[in-house]
């Protein structure tokens, strides 16, 4: 897969998806509030951001099917999507700024981890499954945030309106569950991979907490595979870092 790609092109098909989907107090704000979530787009740093997400998803010897879901990816608002709407990288392009932070967390995990508890860590995992399991695991917010405007008051107390996120969920499948989905769409995984992806969310899943039928499951999991508990650590490091104070 080459690093070409338009970024103008891109805009536009976002904007095309946000702006049915875009929140606005009128009617006529609508397309500002997809022009003020966008506008990042054509700006430096995605492509950075996107060339630094194809160096380490190719970096690794590249799994088939590897390709179709990166042109997929291109074709979604991937590039632009918030990981959270307030709560961590809650700007345009944090959810690929989360995911490649939580690749490198991983990573560094993963290597002091068995270095210094090889008994507890009793396998290493190769660069091409750490680098899946980091940086697909979040998938689940692809088409899941549509941008919205909201009332706001500057240090002067003056209203404008401020470009938010808000939930617009696409493809209702829950969380860990969807990244799934939508890797497994177009590229095979091993179930410890799967495993990792499905359970990266952890305590934060409501269900856990019942035996039947998600908690034994997910103890299991973990139990079985050291990679559920690494990605679940990493994924926590990385949003600790990430969170900021809201008002
Ligand atoms: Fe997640
Ligand atoms: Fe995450």
């Amino acid at each position: 897969m080459t690093g070409k790609f338009d970024w103008a092109e891109y805009k536009q098909s976002v904007e095309r998806y946000y702006y049915p989907i875009a929140e606005a107090p009128k009617e006529e704000d609508r397309s500002r509030v997809v022009g003020e979530a966008t506008e990042w787009l054509l700006s430096r740093e995605p492509n950075e951001l996107r060339e630094e997400f194809l160096v380490r998803i190719y970096g690794s010897l590249n799994r088939p099917g590897c390709d179709a879901l990166m042109a997929w990816l291109d074709t979604t608002d991937f590039w632009i999507a918030p990981a959270s709407t307030r709560f961590h990288e809650s700007e345009p392009g944090g959810l690929v700024r989360h995911s490649l932070r939580v690749h490198e967390e991983l990573v560094a995990l993963h290597d002091d981890l068995i270095m210094r508890y090889p008994e507890t860590y009793d396998r290493s995992y190769s660069p091409q499954t750490l680098d899946i399991v980091a940086l697909f695991h979040d998938l689940c917010k692809v088409r899941y945030y549509a941008p919205t405007g909201r009332w706001r008051k500057d240090d002067h107390g003056q209203w404008y309106i401020k470009q938010e996120w808000t939930v617009h969920d696409e493809v209702p499948l829950g969380h860990g569950e969807k990244s799934l989905f939508y890797v497994m769409s177009k590229m095979g995984l091993t179930a410890e991979e799967a495993g990792a992806i499905r359970w990266h969310i952890g305590a934060y899943e409501p269900g856990v907490v019942h035996g039947y039928p998600t908690g034994y499951s997910h103890g299991a999991a973990k139990e079985k595979w050291p990679l559920v508990g690494l990605l679940q650590m990493a994924d926590q490091i990385a949003q600790q870092r990430e969170s900021t104070p809201k008002e």
